[in-house]
């Protein structure tokens, strides 16, 4: 985050009370934080069993004995889509709307909660029919149609695992994550809607398991681009022709509280992204539990709607379990904001009486560029509640958020969390906390957060540190597919001693004289763009897999519309220097890094230099790049090997 950013969130001074009015009427009670002080780990047992089914009730809560990997409710067993779903049917809310879908070309469906249970049990026998079992992994790479919550209920719903890969990632993108987890079936569409056109993803799954050595065994298509694609007759199979004529009934089983629900990859410091594993029980309390106490969700009343893709956390956790597992009535919608007009969210908000909103401060900027009048053309006084999500939200773009789409009412609640921790950790609660612009404050109720310094001892407010969870928590993940060693080494080797397990989130922190927690973006090599995580050395890797280019180093440089934005700084090869120009070098190479990753860690500039600033013991230093990225004056270069190497660096570049 730019120094700017960071002075205006430190020396925020406004505040804003919930009213007496909202209080009155709010699902969460202050009693929450007493409760879960006076016995943490039995308010989570609370939790789960008052806001899940249990097939079998459980009698432990939380073994930590074999510390950092945890088990919550071990000896209770569950069914994660039963809870979702035939629950809500069985208590008589059958017919209440559980998806209001929009396409982005204006086509709508709103399913009722009957209606997608019937749906994921018939999905739930297709793919037992193929063969997939409790544990086996299915990677579904899907727009943001029904049914892509349909397909992770139906794995859910057999006790296996879901893989789900955003469909905006590369066919390259894809296979590394079918192969990590060796899924044995993809489920997938023909193609989605985005900016008015259609993108092909049948097309990207056919590439990701060209080579024919995949564990893949079948690949379910849904039909919703109407575009061509190409077809591998015994592989490929229509979800429409398999799900229709599949049958009706499917009783859910219950699985172990530690039965995997899913993995999903994430980017970190080095270049292969990691399998971020999630469990049941405890994942689906924390969601459930977050999803109805931070957004004061009333599921009889209130319609609610998260931007969110479903292929990002943020979809798992409160579009998919979250929301479902409490019977809410939520919307969801295909494409992008602007499309086919600059007012399509807000037109959605007030076509479905949207009472709780729920998006990431780059929407956000983003509409406030576009001006009010926008959002002032639509009836928007059906929200209530607002929340931000994927990066800290600037006091300008919090204050525009509640005055312009909250009607100077709404409490806006910024959500901190990762998809490591499952769910929310750091939040306002509605109707209790008195509002702070900037500030994710609070932990909520039976989370334990604390910032350090270096040393690792608590910091003394005012004062900034390093953000860690020094409890375990029911929605944690409980490990990296495949590879526990890089589990305990990247999150629980920097300040853990003995038998006292600290998780190390990677963000930097600061707390005020209020105790309010006010994050201040990650301290290690991974990037926040759009809200979007994404490494540098993983965009580093896709750069010098390019024939042209020597060596090449990324950073995240602070962006006003995206937060912070990919800067390359490449080295080519000799013999290519004279090849092309440096805007064509440039061009091919943003090009090349969206195809080998996406479209998200396409770098907004890439700059062709002769040299890289190294320390002596060659390690090259981003902290000066991102200077020069930023505009700003260079940093300390004593420790550099040629001090010179910058100085021509932005010479160059002037
Ligand atoms: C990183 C996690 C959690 C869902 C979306 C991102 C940053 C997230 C906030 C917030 C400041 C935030 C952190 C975190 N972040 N929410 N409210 N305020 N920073 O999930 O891709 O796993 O990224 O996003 O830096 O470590 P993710």
């Amino acid at each position: 985050m730019s120094t700017n950013s960071i002075d205006s969130l430190l020396h925020e001074s406004r505040r804003f009370p919930p009213t007496a009015e909202f209080t009155a009427g709010a699902i969460a009670k202050p009693e929450l934080y007493d409760e879960a002080k006076a016995d943490r780990v039995g308010f989570w047992a609370d939790q789960a069993r008052e806001l899940l089914h249990w097939h079998k009730p459980f009698t432990q809560t939380l073994d930590w004995s074999s510390a950092p990997f945890a088990q919550w409710f071990a000896d209770g067993e569950l069914n994660v889509a039963y809870n979702c779903l035939d629950r809500h049917v069985e208590a008589g809310n059958g017919d209440r709307v559980a998806i209001h879908w929009e396409g982005e070309p204006g086509d709508s469906r709103s399913i009722t909660y009957a209606e997608l249970t019937a749906e994921v049990k018939r999905a739930a026998n297709v793919l037992a029919g193929l063969g997939i079992r409790q544990g086996d992994r299915v990677a579904v790479y899907m727009p943001v149609v029904p049914e892509a919550v349909v397909a992770m209920l139906a794995i859910a719903r057999l006790g296996a695992v879901h893989s789900v890969v955003f469909g905006g990632f590369s066919s390259e993108s894809l296979r590394s994550r079918i192969d990590d987890a060796s899924a044995k079936l993809v489920i997938t569409a023909d193609g989605g809607w985005r900016k008015g056109k259609v993108f092909p993803l049948k097309a990207a799954v056919d590439g990701a398991l060209a080579n024919g050595t995949s564990t893949v065994e079948h690949v379910l298509v849904v039909k919703r681009g109407e575009n061509e694609v190409e077809w591998t007759e015994g592989r490929d199979l229509w979800w429409h022709d398999e799900v229709g004529k599949a049958e009706p009934e499917h009783e859910a089983q219950g699985f172990e509280a530690e039965n995997p629900l899913f993995i999903l990859y994430t980017s970190g410091t080095t270049g292969k992204p990691k399998g971020i594993l999630h469990s049941s029980g405890g994942y689906l309390t924390q969601v459930a539990s977050t999803h109805r106490n931070v957004f004061d969700l009333h599921p009889e009343t209130d319609v609610y709607w998260c931007t969110a893709d479903v292929g990002w956390i943020t979809g798992h956790s409160y579009v998919v379990y979250g929301p479902l597992a409490n019977g809410a009535t939520q919307v969801m919608y295909e494409g992008t904001p602007d499309t086919p007009h600059p007012g399509r969210w807000w037109e959605l908000i007030q076509k479905y009486k949207v009472s709780i909103f729920y998006t990431a401060p780059t929407a956000i900027r983003s509409f406030m560029k576009l001006g009010r009048e926008i959002p002032d053309a639509f009836d928007l006084s059906s929200i209530r509640v607002l929340g931000s999500v994927g990066e800290p939200i600037n006091p300008e773009a919090w204050i525009w958020y509640r005055d312009v789409i909250g009607a100077g009412t709404a409490p806006i609640v910024d959500t901190w969390w990762q998809t490591e921790t499952g769910g929310i950790m750091i939040s306002a609660l509605p109707g209790i906390t008195t509002l702070k612009p900037g500030s994710a404050q609070v932990p909520i109720p039976g989370v334990k957060i604390d910032i350090l310094g270096e040393d690792g001892t608590r910091v003394d407010p005012p004062q900034g540190g390093l953000l860690v969870v020094s409890e375990p928590w029911p929605a944690m993940l409980r490990g990296i597919w495949g590879d526990p060693e890089r589990f305990k080494e990247t999150y629980w080797s920097r300040f853990s001693k003995g038998d006292v397990w600290k998780y190390f989130a990677g963000d930097g922190a600061h707390v005020d004289s209020d105790g309010d927690i006010v994050l201040l973006g990650r301290v290690d090599d991974v990037m926040n763009v759009s809200g979007h995580r994404l490494s540098t050395q993983e965009i580093e890797s896709a750069l010098v897999s390019h024939p042209i280019v020597a060596e090449a180093a990324v950073v995240g440089a602070a962006d006003e519309a995206t937060g912070q934005a990919v800067v390359a700084f490449v080295i080519l090869r000799s013999d290519q220097e004279k090849a092309q120009t440096v805007e064509e070098a440039s061009t091919l190479l943003r090009a090349h890094v969206a195809q080998q990753i996406g479209a998200i860690a396409r770098p907004r500039q890439v700059f062709v230099v002769a040299e890289l600033p190294k320390t002596r013991s060659g390690k090259i230093m981003r902290r000066l790049l991102q200077d020069v990225a930023e505009g700003r004056e260079l940093g300390d270069t004593t420790t550099l090997t040629d001090s010179s190497v910058m100085q021509i660096i932005t010479d160059k570049l002037k």
